[in-house]
């Protein structure tokens, strides 16, 4: 874990050196839970951003694109039951003060157990070394098994508090399980309350109540209210999605770990709607689809799993997560719901317009199902980090110093796909010839020109933001117009016509790679 919070540090300290995130109002000294996206951060966004994008809208024929307002009216989010019930239950520490997510304080309880579970398995297989069988061993070792049986039966307890929304008894498990403040130790807790998580402005100069307009904490809403014009104005036959990427806001209680808690956020969300009783069907396509998404982007297997949800919103009548395994351990990075007919049917009934669909086989009016699949792109973005950035020694190299950061993108998400570099600065040769190269090379995609160190430190350079090729300018060039192209991840070398570079390079950072 140690190991682990040490490369979380990293990964932060590298986003900011070399402009991928930033804290926002950092002159202020911030703003809490709140980043900017920095030059390079904001184009592998938008490269992830378009990823999704074409692997949902572009390659499927019945799926199509919207960008609704972030505001609403506000009867939305009375429908939605995001007023009544998109609550955390917050409790606040006595003596230090110190506001806390109860139902996270009893999920980092939970954790403590699986700690001592995997502690116990780790002493044991240095015990037993190659004989050690570990399945035996976690069904047969009293102190595992104990441990597994308190671990379930807190699960199924907090599970159960959860869905009755019960906060009395999870401030008497807090108790109970003597659960401390994690900064300083004090079991002196108040009350548990409910806390919304929605943040309000006013419209216009309308006071009070009547002009309340709240930011939206999904987008989904904006979908379902579209629902019908979407499936009139471009005649989609159910089943059909419809996808938006945008905005969300949320007042979260505890917001920690950098981009992965935020209160500012962008959710890329695919709404896919479906004949009633054939949800689970979708639902088991959607959740394998998904999961091919992110496989096909070279994430390791055993760093994703799903995770079915214990206690399901107030929408959904089955909900997994897709789980990635993130510096500080397994997090929900993925979210796919079967959302039933619960928000049309509530937009129907509050606004009083229907919200149905004539199904031509069945030849009668229903209001479909729905489902879900929600993914933040904030969150995509710190997973791709995480599993890209990668300190490596340089064995027997003559590139400068002997190990380097690297980030190892897929070449077709990396914010600069190819960056020209004149060997020698100070040669004008060598400089004009590869400014000449970068002019035309610019056309084709995202590139850099840089001649402001000596060449081993201007790769080290490109390979800590991830650029897939380097373009070196030398004197062969000057008499034969070839280059080398190094390419990032074995930094190997070869020599060809500068006519050859373009067609190379953009073949190589294509997205059908990834899409297909
Ligand atoms: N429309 C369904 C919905 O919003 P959710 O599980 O609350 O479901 C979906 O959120 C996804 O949005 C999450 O899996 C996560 O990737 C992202 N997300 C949610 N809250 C977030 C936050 N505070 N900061 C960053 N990303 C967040």
């Amino acid at each position: 874990m140690a190991q682990q919070s040490e490369l979380f540090k990293k990964l932060v300290a590298h986003c900011k050196e070399y402009g991928f995130i930033y804290q926002s109002s950092e002159i202020y000294d911030g703003l809490s839970a709140v980043y900017d996206y920095g030059p390079n951060g904001v184009l592998l966004k938008n490269n992830l951003k378009e990823y999704w994008w074409k692997a949902m809208v572009q390659m499927h024929e019945n799926i199509v694109g919207l960008d609704a307002a972030i505001f609403m009216h506000p009867k939305t989010w009375v429908a939605s039951g995001h007023v009544d019930a998109f609550n955390d239950p917050l409790i606040d520490n006595k003596d230090s003060k110190r506001r806390y997510r109860a139902d996270q304080l009893i999920e980092g309880y939970m954790e403590k157990i699986e700690g001592k579970i995997d502690k116990e398995v780790e002493k044991a297989r240095k015990r037993f070394g190659d004989s050690f069988n570990e399945a035996l061993f976690r069904e047969t070792n009293d102190r595992v098994v104990k441990y597994k049986e308190e671990h379930e039966n807190v699960r199924l307890r907090f599970a159960d508090l959860m869905t009755r929304q019960d906060l009395v008894g999870m401030k008497d498990m807090i108790d109970e399980l003597e659960i401390a403040d994690p900064e300083t130790g004090s079991r002196n807790w108040t009350e548990v309350r409910q806390f919304n998580l929605m943040f309000s402005t006013q419209l216009g100069n309308i006071a009070g109540e009547e002009g309340k307009l709240y930011l939206r904490p999904e987008t989904a809403q904006g979908i379902f209210v579209n629902f019908l014009n979407v499936q009139k104005t471009t005649r989609q036959k159910l089943p059909f999605g419809i996808a938006q990427i945008g905005k969300a806001f949320r007042n979260e209680i505890v917001a920690r770990q950098f981009i992965f808690r935020m209160r500012e956020f962008e959710q890329m969300e695919m709404q896919f709607f479906v004949r009633p009783g054939t949800e689970m069907e979708w639902y088991n396509h959607w959740k394998e689809t998904r999961m091919k998404w992110h496989l096909a982007l070279g994430t390791p297997p055993e760093k994703l799993r799903f995770h079915d949800h214990d206690n399901l919103a107030h929408y959904a009548n089955a909900a997994v997560d897709i789980e990635f395994e993130f510096p500080f351990g397994f997090k929900e990075l993925e979210g796919i719901h079967s959302r039933t007919d619960f928000d049309l049917s509530s937009h129907q009934q509050l606004s009083g317009k229907k919200l149905q669909y004539f199904d031509p086989e069945l030849n009668e009016n229903y209001v479909p199902y729905v489902v879900e699949t929600s993914i933040g792109a904030d969150r995509m973005f710190l997973s791709l980090l995480s599993n890209a950035l990668i300190e490596e020694t340089v064995p027997g190299s003559d590139e400068d110093g002997n190990t380097r950061d690297v980030l190892k993108l897929p070449p077709a998400l990396a914010p600069i796909k190819c960056a020209v570099l004149p060997l020698k600065r100070n040669e004008d040769a060598l400089v004009e010839k590869a400014r000449g190269i970068f002019d035309e090379l610019k056309f084709s995609f995202t590139c850099h020109y840089d001649d402001t160190g000596s060449i081993g430190k201007l790769y080290r350079r490109q390979d800590a933001i991830g650029t897939p090729f380097c373009i070196t300018v030398d004197f062969e060039t000057l008499e034969n117009d070839t280059v080398t192209i190094r390419e990032r991840d074995s930094m190997t070398q070869q020599r060809v016509p500068i006519a050859q570079v373009e067609k190379m390079v953009s073949e190589k950072v294509d997205m059908r790679h990834l899409l297909k």
